[in-house]
């Protein structure tokens, strides 16, 4: 990109996530894991004070001085990995004594498709700058650098739980996080000894968190909590939800309820899979996917469509994964059964009218690591 060659090169994964959605920023339990498609950055150093960043994707480099780092400085896709630069100086970082670097992205991470193609980018960057200027962070607080940039720099006012699965992840894994305290356990899937695989289904339902569902229902949350008395649903139990049904208009003690049992269904699926194994996990999937197209309203035709066509051919689970208004569905299913529910789902799709999704397997990986 600029002549300089590359001191490093790290990459970080995409996430799915098997069950917890909209649990994050309710302080609440997700279960994702890091998936086998990954985002790539080459480093190389700099003797001024500029952070170049170039992608693959295109035709152009957006240019930058650590001293000019702000909020509302850049935008575009280059608010990503600039985003990051400028909030690993707003988490301790003292970037007053660091030289500038040039970016070079590289991803296979479907961008839109609800896999978080945007968590990807930022902990791989969060982590080259960390080991690259030697800033000492570790994961969790890389995984607080990458949220703040989507937060403050992008404007997407997510949760913690993509770049946690992109910097925690394992091979045949899933990240059990509380949200509240950030503790992280790495749970064996075991997926392969048992032969299952699990299926993405992209609908291409475009989707976006800058906008207006993703907010509102954070709201929502924020109304329900505060109207029940607490500082976040994650004080609230399945044996509370009588009495907030009584306290609260339909549409919130709905957006609630949601909340409440999906958390109970996280540590269900993680008990359930300690116990029984991964074949065991099928009805918890399938009743979050209920709970979030029913209580929650985030699915799509297209995302009951997946998950429908994929469960009535025989798939142990499914449910849509991710933020929701479009994006992907992932089922749970046995190695063999990989091409039927492919098929299957292609002809559904094609006879409602709909686009054509784009299918594929996806497997449990480690998480963001330097690659030489
Ligand atoms: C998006 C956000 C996450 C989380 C999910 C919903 O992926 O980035 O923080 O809130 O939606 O579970």
């Amino acid at each position: 990109m600029s002549g300089h060659p590359a001191v490093g090169v790290w990459s970080a994964p995409g996430r799915v996530n098997l069950i917890g959605e909209h649990t994050d920023y309710n302080e609440g339990f997700v279960f994702p894991c890091a998936i086998d498609r990954r985002t790539v950055v080459a480093l190389a150093d700099r003797a001024d004070r500029a952070i170049r960043v170039g992608t693959a994707c295109r035709d152009e480099h957006v240019e930058l001085s650590l001293d000019a780092l702000a909020p509302n400085s850049v935008s575009g896709w280059a608010a990503y990995p600039l985003g990051v630069v400028w909030a690993l100086g707003e988490l301790g970082a003292d970037l007053s004594r660091v030289r500038g670097v040039d970016l070079f992205i590289t991803s296979d991470v479907p961008i839109g498709a609800g896999l978080s193609s945007s968590a990807a980018l930022e902990c791989a960057v969060a982590l080259a700058l960390t080991e690259h200027w030697q800033l000492g962070f570790d994961r969790p607080a890389l995984a607080q650098a990458g949220r703040l940039a989507e937060n403050v720099v992008v404007g997407a006012p997510t949760g913690i739980m993509d770049q946690s699965a992109s910097l925690l992840g394992d091979t045949d894994a899933a990240v059990f996080l509380d949200c509240r305290n950030l503790h992280a356990d790495i749970v064996p899937l075991n997926l392969r000894a048992a032969g299952l695989s699990l299926l993405v289904i992209d609908t291409r339902v475009e989707h976006t968190h800058t906008t207006n569902g993703y907010a509102a229902r954070r709201e929502a949350c924020d109304a329900g909590a505060l109207a029940l008395g607490v500082t976040s649903l994650r004080d609230i139990r399945v044996s509370d939800l009588p009495r907030a049904q009584k306290m609260l208009d339909d549409k919130t003690f709905r957006r609630v309820r949601h909340v409440v049992t999906e958390n109970e269904r996280v540590l269900a699926t993680v008990r359930t899979l300690r116990e029984q194994g991964p074949g065991a996990i099928g009805p918890l999937l399938d009743a979050s996917h209920l709970s979030m197209r029913n209580d929650f309203e985030i699915s799509v035709p297209e995302l009951d469509l997946a998950v429908e066509t994929a469960q009535a051919h025989g798939a142990i689970g499914a449910r849509m994964t991710g933020g929701g208004f479009g994006g992907a569905a992932v089922a749970l299913l046995i190695n063999d059964l990989v091409p039927i529910v492919t098929r299957a789902t292609e002809t559904a799709f094609a006879q409602r009218g709909f686009h054509t999704p784009v299918i594929f397997t996806v497997v449990p990986s480690r998480g963001a690591q330097r690659e030489r």
